[in-house]
């Protein structure tokens, strides 16, 4: 490959450009390495593809529209180009198929496992089949990774586990009880991830995320994060539901500072791995200043929502308050140059006005 065709007509991300990320941005413009993301159809994971994509990476991406779509991956080649998206090889596959995961990770240098079924209320209804892709789906990739031998298991892990553990910022060696079967299969993840370290010497990271949110989060069904969820109600003018009083808070992340703790989690010495690490700001916002945050980043295009939040009784399994310390991450793994809440939505509105408009188009 010529190693300077990398985003010759497309820009990198704005968070990647900045100055903070230069030594990354080195690092794997020198270096072409190969990846497997898992999850590569939905929000986080075709943010990872796109970006290791445009850095001159060859990138697998794996995947069954259990909640990712085609649509993701059509926008990440359209927004790559075709020679970068010539290095991309998809498989449309179940993280729960042992030979699949095999196949898909033979030869790669690192994974970013982000395939699993996202959503508190989701496990709450049906935690069987959460547990089943989450716990041994995870567990079939993980083995696979073990078995091919790669460089480095980096993993979705999750603010949830924090459950009822009161004390804030949340620091990654002082967790609770958790709250929801989803907080419980992400918490079987670290301890199996644990005791592969410890049994067989196969050291991988977690990356505890909390609330992601930016441009290819689904906006649409039940399960909707609450940040796109808003979004897709304002710009329909429909009503925003706000669980319980609008006081509980979250240290939402920008989707541009969870690619770049993956990459710097898969790339860091041996030192740094075994561990879990939070993957968030380090702020705290509730659900009220959301909702003003939002439609101030409307405003700012010419959108104008009037309408008062409607509040509905809380729900089974939430936390009620989540902010993260960020000092372990920055630490080891030198997470830097962080895109705050306001800054993110600056990034994500303008995604989110041309998907609806897009799909308003289609109707
Ligand atoms: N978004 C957040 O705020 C957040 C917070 C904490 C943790 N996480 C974790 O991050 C990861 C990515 O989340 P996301 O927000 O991008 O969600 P997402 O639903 O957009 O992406 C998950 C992807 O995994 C795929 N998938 C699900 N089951 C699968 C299976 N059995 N085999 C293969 N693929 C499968 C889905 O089709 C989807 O494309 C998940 O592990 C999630 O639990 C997300």
């Amino acid at each position: 490959m010529k190693r300077n065709e990398t985003a010759a007509h497309v820009d990198l991300p704005s968070w990647l450009q900045d100055e903070a990320q230069s030594g990354l941005r080195a690092t794997l413009k020198e270096n072409r390495y190969g990846w497997l993301v898992t999850g590569a159809a939905g929000f986080i994971g075709s943010n990872l593809v796109e970006t290791l994509l445009l850095l001159g990476q060859d990138v697998r991406g794996l995947d069954n529209f259990a909640t990712g779509h085609w649509r993701n991956l059509h926008e990440v080649r359209a927004r790559v180009g075709e020679t970068a998206w010539g290095r991309f090889v998809f498989h449309e596959a179940d993280i729960r198929d042992a030979r699949a995961c095999a196949q898909a990770v033979e030869g790669v240098d690192y994974v970013l496992h982000q395939a699993a079924l996202g959503s508190v209320p989701r496990s709450v209804k049906d935690p069987k089949t959460t547990n089943d892709v989450n716990v041994s789906g995870f567990l079939t990739m993980l083995d696979a990774a073990r078995v091919a031998g790669v460089r480095r298991f980096v993993y979705a892990a999750s603010s949830s586990t924090y459950g009822d553990e009161p004390n804030l910022p949340k620091r990654e060696e002082r967790i609770g009880n958790p709250l929801s079967p989803y907080a419980v299969t992400k918490l079987v993840n670290e301890l199996y991830a644990s005791v592969y370290s410890r049994t067989y010497d196969f050291h991988s990271i977690g990356l505890r995320y909390f609330n992601a949110f930016g441009p290819r989060q689904d906006p649409d069904g039940a399960y909707a994060a609450v940040i796109p969820k808003w979004i897709a109600a304002m710009l329909a003018g429909d009503d925003v539901q706000i669980n319980g009083d609008g006081e509980t808070s979250r240290d939402f992340c920008y989707v541009g500072n969870v690619v770049q703790a993956n990459l710097r989690a898969a790339l860091v010495g041996e030192r740094a791995a075994s561990e879990v690490y939070n993957v968030a700001v380090g702020g705290r916002t509730t659900l009220n200043d959301l909702f003003s945050i939002i439609q101030e980043g409307l405003a700012a295009h010419g959108i104008h929502y009037g309408k008062q939040p409607v509040y509905q009784p809380f729900r089974a399994g939430d936390v009620r308050h989540s902010q993260a310390d960020v000092t372990k991450a920055d630490r080891e793994l030198g997470f830097t140059g962080l895109f705050d809440l306001r800054q993110g939505m600056i990034e994500a509105l303008p995604w989110y006005l041309a998907f609806v408009a897009g799909e308003t188009a289609q109707a």
